[in-house]
């Protein structure tokens, strides 16, 4: 596990290239977490990488990450997860980091309507600024809190259908589908690479991909 905590933009750069380099994992996925200030990002990563979690609100500054290694189908997989700042003013460094990314979890939060209306810019700036084929999945966050839902499961589910997303209900802080969550993730990320390797057109191969020098040489296509 390591976090960053803190360094500037290029130091974060360094570190993540050092990471990559570590060469102890069959495959590498570069995950962002996007979705408005306070939905819950930093929280689902810190409940995921570390199993913990704080009702104190402390608002990220642009973006961090953490690693964490899971075994699917005896692959170890290395993710490299990207927390972004939710607050407009970082936009323009957190978009810069969505190029390569091979999976998106999209956030909102269950009791904050203006954070469910964000959702299709946030789907748009995926569109704009990422990989054709980067697989996202819709969380609606802090399911914990029943009693102040606004928005209806079954209107996140609609949505995340029109928009070709997966979707799940989640709670950082009960720790109710947070794995799940990130293993979805990885799962259609696999699926959608062995796709490439039996003869469909390939996502690695896509110009705005990430390369296959993203995985550790010799190693092509995903059987996780
Ligand atoms: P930015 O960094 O500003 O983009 O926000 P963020 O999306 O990272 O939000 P953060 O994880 O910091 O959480 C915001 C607030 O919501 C904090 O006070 C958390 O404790 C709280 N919170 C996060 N997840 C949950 C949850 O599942 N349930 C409840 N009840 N509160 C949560
Ligand atoms: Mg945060």
């Amino acid at each position: 596990m390591a976090l960053a905590s803190d360094p500037g933009a290029g130091q974060l750069q360094t570190q993540a290239q050092k990471d990559a380099a570590d060469q102890n994992f069959d495959y590498m996925f570069k995950l962002l977490i996007i979705g408005n200030s306070s939905v819950g990002k930093t929280s689902l990563l810190f409940r995921y990488a570390d199993d913990s979690f704080t009702s104190a609100f402390v608002s990220t500054v642009g973006i961090d990450f953490k690693v964490k290694t899971v075994y699917r189908n005896e692959k170890r997989v290395k993710l490299q997860i990207w927390d972004t700042a939710g607050q407009e003013r970082y936009r323009t460094i957190t978009t810069a980091y969505y190029r390569g990314a091979m999976g998106f979890l999209l956030m909102y939060d269950i009791t904050n309507q203006d954070s469910f209306y964000a959702v299709q810019d946030w789907a748009t700036q995926i569109k704009t600024y990422s990989w054709d084929n980067a697989q996202v999945i819709l969380v609606g966050n802090k399911a914990d809190l029943e009693d102040d839902r606004l928005v209806p499961a079954e209107d996140g589910q609609r949505l995340a259908d029109e928009l070709g997303f997966q979707f799940f209900e989640a709670s950082a802080k009960d720790n109710i589908n947070v794995k799940q969550v990130f293993e979805r993730l990885v799962d259609v990320i696999c699926e959608k690479m062995s796709e490439s390797v039996n003869g469909e057109p390939s996502p690695l191969a896509n110009h705005k991909g990430p390369s296959l020098q993203d995985t550790p040489p010799d190693k092509g296509g995903c059987s996780c």
